[in-house]
């Protein structure tokens, strides 16, 4: 049996709360040893609350401890390129919320740190890891399903983040923030890369995410190299409840993921049903990096889920069509 991974975590807001809150007390094989936030307050709490022993109010302090393996970042979008770059320069293995950076030019400089440094990558793509979606997955892959050709992703929140957040040059705005998940899902499930982009939305809820630049509700068509087709819908008020679902229609069948609100069995905590949709991430990763096996979700398929979430973006805002590379 090996010896347990020492874990830091860097950004403790609504992200970081729940990474925190699993590393803490519901991994396998890994010890959280310590947290960082600018908001040096929240860090401290939160070290007292879960019974982390140390915190820091700075990414730096953390980064600089010898006593780290590994390092997760969920902190805002668009400061993941200087923290991993940061992290890898300190030789720490990386687990880094979505999407590694907000653009492809700063995902590259990010990849290319990685590299240098020969340190690991995980992103926090987690639905590659939830037992339905596995399923689904392997449903695909068997063949079961004949050949794919159609794939359908719904994600709707049931509020908006604060215009702070959704700020297209904090967050990429709704088609990288929400749609990230979505695009990799399809390119995922069906082991093929999106060739095509026709994306529209609207601010029509939240006319304070309209002065900021971004979308309450968006739709994006795709097509993927092998001719399949696909439909991505977001919404972020979705006031019914949090309604995430996936399906797949294959040649010879189909097979769908997720359920209509409400998701969580009446009277489960409703942390403890956030935390089974993240758990499983965090012990693929750590299990890969005391193992030596694979992960889930690499910065490369940050990359090619970026690159279709900025295609959407630009198709919704020209209202062309957008051939990808
Ligand atoms: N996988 C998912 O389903 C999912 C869901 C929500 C958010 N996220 C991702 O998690 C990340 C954080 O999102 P959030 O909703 O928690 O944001 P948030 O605004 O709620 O929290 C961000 C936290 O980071 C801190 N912070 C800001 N700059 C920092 C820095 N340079 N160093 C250290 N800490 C810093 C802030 O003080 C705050 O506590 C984003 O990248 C987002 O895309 C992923």
């Amino acid at each position: 049996m090996s010896a347990p991974l020492h874990l830091g975590l860097i950004g403790l807001g609504r992200m970081g709360q729940v990474h925190a809150r699993i590393l803490a007390r519901q991994l396998e094989r890994a010890r959280l040893i310590a947290v960082a936030d600018v908001d040096g307050e929240r860090a401290s709490l939160t070290a007292e609350r879960l019974g982390i022993p140390h915190w820091h109010d700075n990414p730096a302090g953390l980064l600089a401890r010898s006593d780290l393996q590994a390092v997760y970042i969920a902190a805002p979008s668009h400061t993941h390129p200087e923290l991993v770059e940061a992290a890898a320069q300190a030789g720490k293995d990386i687990f880094c919320e979505k999407p590694l950076a907000l653009t492809l030019a700063e995902t590259d400089r990010a990849l290319a740190a990685i590299a240098r440094a020969g340190v690991r990558l995980q992103l926090g793509f987690m639905r590659r890891t939830q037992p339905d979606y596995l399923r689904l997955k392997m449903a695909v892959r068997s063949g079961e399903l004949g050949r794919p050709v159609l794939f359908r992703s719904t994600q709707r929140d049931l509020d908006a983040p604060p215009p702070s957040f959704c700020d297209p040059a904090v967050s990429g705005g709704i088609f990288v923030d929400m749609g990230i998940h979505e695009f990799d899902l399809a390119r995922w499930l069906f082991d093929d890369e999106i060739r095509m982009v026709q994306a529209m939305g609207s601010a029509l809820v939240f006319p304070a995410l309209a002065a900021v630049g971004d979308l309450d509700n968006a739709c994006a068509n795709l097509q993927f190299r092998g001719g399949a087709v696909g439909t991505v819908d977001l919404s972020r008020n979705a006031r019914y409840g949090e309604d995430i679902r996936t399906e797949v229609v294959g040649s010879l069948g189909g097979m769908f993921v997720g359920a209509l609100p409400p998701v969580s069995p009446l009277g489960r905590d409703p942390d403890a049903v956030v935390d089974d949709q993240y758990r499983p991430e965090s012990q693929a990763f750590v299990n890969a990096l005391l193992d030596g096996g694979e992960l889930p979700a690499t910065g490369a398929d940050s990359r090619a889920g970026l690159a279709v979430a900025l295609a959407a973006r630009e198709s919704a805002r020209t209202g062309k069509t957008i051939l990808l590379e």
